[in-house]
């Protein structure tokens, strides 16, 4: 296996191997992509069998997991993703499979390879001090170690608390302390907030309590951007450190944090008078130098963090689905309500094309992914589109340009709208019923009346017809014949006047309690004749604990035996027709008078379907795909403005080629107590 590592992270690797820590690099399924030669000492294995292999097999992931699992991370991965680095102890198997407990260091190569972390052990056994420099002093020597040690740890961390753990556990080596801790300074409120501690003794300070500037030696030193060493608080000029007398506290030693502003303040406490000298502040003053660039680094990215995670609560508290593509149409964000839909993780989801997110969804995308408009003119787009399972989508497309007028990103916005969709069309159709009731309850008793004339005249004409005295002339031959037309087209047109009438009436019908599933049978057992003949299967599948609706039964069966009628039709010798009742508990909906307790009635058949570009007319007066004669083109107008005057609602749903599905949903009698 051939592994491509970068410059820096090899750099990374060599200073810790000066420094005699083993260390790993590893990637993001946690397989070790190279390795230091202090691995090969303290794990007993050649660098050669350490490559390439999962690092579980020498550190056990699961106690680092448990661990970082309570601190509300899903995984290591995922807290090292969101920029932090961790310390915290795990179990190191060696070759001989004996285990050790050590402290790891992980640590993001944030800045580099985002996609790589180093694995660092510290206090592996054998991990003396390094050789000193001949030309310096043992103490210099380390010293200096020591100093570059702390500078990588904390140029590789951008977390202050785990900056300020390492750091005290390297500087506890040299430095005896009771109690180290890292003041932040608010300019704001001119005050120091304790920020890490690390203690063995029993004390009252604690992460977050304040401590004011006058009055302190560590306000002193915030004010005067100096160091100061407290040799027995006995004698102490700042009356509120005496309070750490009552603590066991006899001597401190403060040191500033300051890089361009003043940041805070680094302490040091001992039970022991006179524990701190100037030869400390040798080895600290340079320290704090990196850990005040460290500071303000790790407070920028706080602040940035803060503002990320804000965006991204945002980002996913949008029910719709959200995520910004690169330039080459990969995801490189996606929110929750994505990830729900698709059933992709977040780790699986970056990177992922936009047609593979689509076509998860059920949307057939050709080319790229519908947004070459948004590619090459830099431009907002929409479409709506259609998924397999006949949802209704809008999608946007936003171009995210730069300075330099390049798109390097675009915003994808989808929006299942089917219900919407619906709800439009549902009251379009009320709406044009509505203006066809009034016309057609003025133009149809207008041509009522004259049409029975009409009818009167030609039935008399064909009695006339058939007297003897006109049988007998071959000039009047065809008149029966085209008189009996002329009579039932006459009808006909009765038929739907009658139909029309119907439509128009007000409704007027006698509304009760009732049983929807006894309906259904009673129409069915009207209908038991066609059926048997055309050899149809009938389903029931009817919930007999669905509730009981309040109704015109006289509306309902019409309205039934529109849409059975229909389905017998449409559907060839042979086929299955399903009826199935359940309730429907959704949430209140205003087409529902606000009542969430409904019912729902099914009816689906097996036959030749709807075409797409029809199915939008099926409720339309007139619209029939009968031969001339075979229909009106009124059944469905009708069974519409029941549903309509009993507070329903009635969709339908195609296939075409393989059958119809008619959906009613109506308002339980509950909705009425
Ligand atoms: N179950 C179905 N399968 C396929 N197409 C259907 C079905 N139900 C209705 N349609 C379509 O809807 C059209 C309108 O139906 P509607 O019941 O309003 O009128 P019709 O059945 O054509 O005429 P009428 O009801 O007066 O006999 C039908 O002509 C047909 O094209
Ligand atoms: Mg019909």
């Amino acid at each position: 296996m051939k592994i491509m590592l970068d410059k820096d992270s090899s750099e990374v690797l060599r200073t810790l191997d000066f420094l005699r820590m083993p260390a790993f690099i590893v990637d993001t399924k946690w397989t070790i992509l190279s390795c230091n030669d202090r691995v090969g000492a303290v794990f007993e294995y050649g660098r050669a069998e350490v490559i390439g292999r999962n690092l579980e097999k020498f550190i056990s992931l699961d106690s680092i997991f448990r661990e970082r699992g309570n601190a509300g991370f899903s995984s290591l991965a995922d807290a090292v993703r969101e920029g932090e680095s961790t310390a915290l102890r795990a179990f190191c198997f060696r070759k001989n499979g004996s285990p050790l407990a050590l402290p790891i260091a992980v640590i993001p190569n944030r800045q580099h390879r985002p996609d790589r972390m180093i694995i660092v052990v510290r206090d592996a056994p054998g991990q003396e001090a390094a050789p000193a420099d001949a030309s310096l002093s043992p103490d210099k020597a380390y010293q200096g170690e020591l100093i570059n040690e702390l500078s990588s740890i904390i140029n590789s961390s951008l977390s202050i608390g785990t900056i300020f753990r390492m750091v005290v556990s390297e500087l506890r080596k040299i430095i005896d302390y009771s109690r180290a801790s890292l003041l932040l300074y608010n300019d704001k409120d001119n005050n120091l907030t304790i920020f890490a501690l690390d203690t063995e003794m029993k004390t009252v300070m604690k992460k977050g309590v304040k401590a004011p500037i006058a009055g302190t030696s560590a306000g002193w030193v915030v004010r005067n951007n100096k160091p100061w060493i407290s040799y027995d608080l006995n004698d102490t000029a700042f009356p509120l450190d005496r309070k750490l007398l009552a603590e066991g506290i006899r001597s401190t030693i403060s040191i500033p944090l300051f890089h361009d502003r003043m940041l805070g303040v680094f302490n040091f406490d001992s039970t022991e008078p006179s524990q701190y000298t100037e030869k400390d502040l040798e080895i600290l003053l340079p320290v704090a130098k990196h850990i005040a660039v460290a500071l303000e680094n790790a407070l920028l990215f706080e602040e940035i963090s803060k503002e990320k995670k804000e965006w991204e609560r945002t980002f996913d508290a949008i029910t719709d689905m959200v995520w910004i593509e690169d330039g080459r149409q990969k995801v490189i964000r996606a929110n929750h309500a994505l990830m729900g839909r698709t059933g992709f993780s977040k780790a699986e989801i970056n990177g992922k094309l936009c047609k593979e997110l689509l076509e998860k969804i059920g949307i057939t995308v050709t080319g790229t992914c519908l947004c070459s408009e948004t590619l090459s003119c830099k431009r907002p787009s929409f479409q709506e589109l259609k998924s397999a399972g006949n949802s209704i989508f809008h999608f946007w497309a936003y171009p995210l340009i730069d300075e330099e007028n390049r798109l390097y990103a675009i915003v994808h916005y989808l929006k299942d709208v089917t219900a919407q969709k619906r709800i439009e069309q549902q009251l379009i159709r009320t709406d044009k019923l509505a203006s066809l009731g009034t016309l057609v309850a003025g133009i149809a008793h207008e041509i009522n009346n004259p049409l029975g004339i009409i009818a009167g005249y030609s039935e008399a004409l064909i009695d006339r017809a058939g007297e003897k005295t006109l049988r007998g002339i071959k000039e009047f031959e065809d008149f029966p014949e085209y008189l009996r037309t002329i009579h039932s087209e006459i009808f006909r047109c009765k038929g739907i006047l009658k139909s029309l009438l119907e439509f128009a009436r007000p409704s007027g019908g006698t509304f009760r309690e009732i049983d929807i599933n006894e309906l259904i049978k009673e129409v069915l057992l009207l209908l038991k004749h066609r059926t048997a003949k055309l050899q149809h299967t009938i389903e029931l599948n009817l919930d007999r604990d669905v509730s009981k609706i309040y109704a015109d039964a006289g509306s309902l069966r019409q309205l039934l035996m529109n849409l059975l009628l229909n389905a017998i039709y449409f559907t060839p010798v042979g086929g299955r027709i399903s009826i199935k009742t359940e309730p429907d508990n959704g949430a209140p909906e205003s087409r529902f008078n606000g009542c969430s307790h409904r019912v729902r009635l099914s009816l689906t058949d097996t036959g030749t379907g709807i075409p797409e570009d029809l199915i939008g007319k099926v409720f339309d007066p007139f619209f029939t795909t009968k031969p001339v004669g075979e229909g009106t083109g009124l059944g469905l107008t009708i069974s519409h403005k029941i549903i309509e005057e009993h507070g329903g609602a009635i969709d339908v749903e195609s296939t075409p080629g393989k059958g119809a599905t008619f959906i009613i949903t109506l308002p339980s009698i509950t909705c009425r107590e």
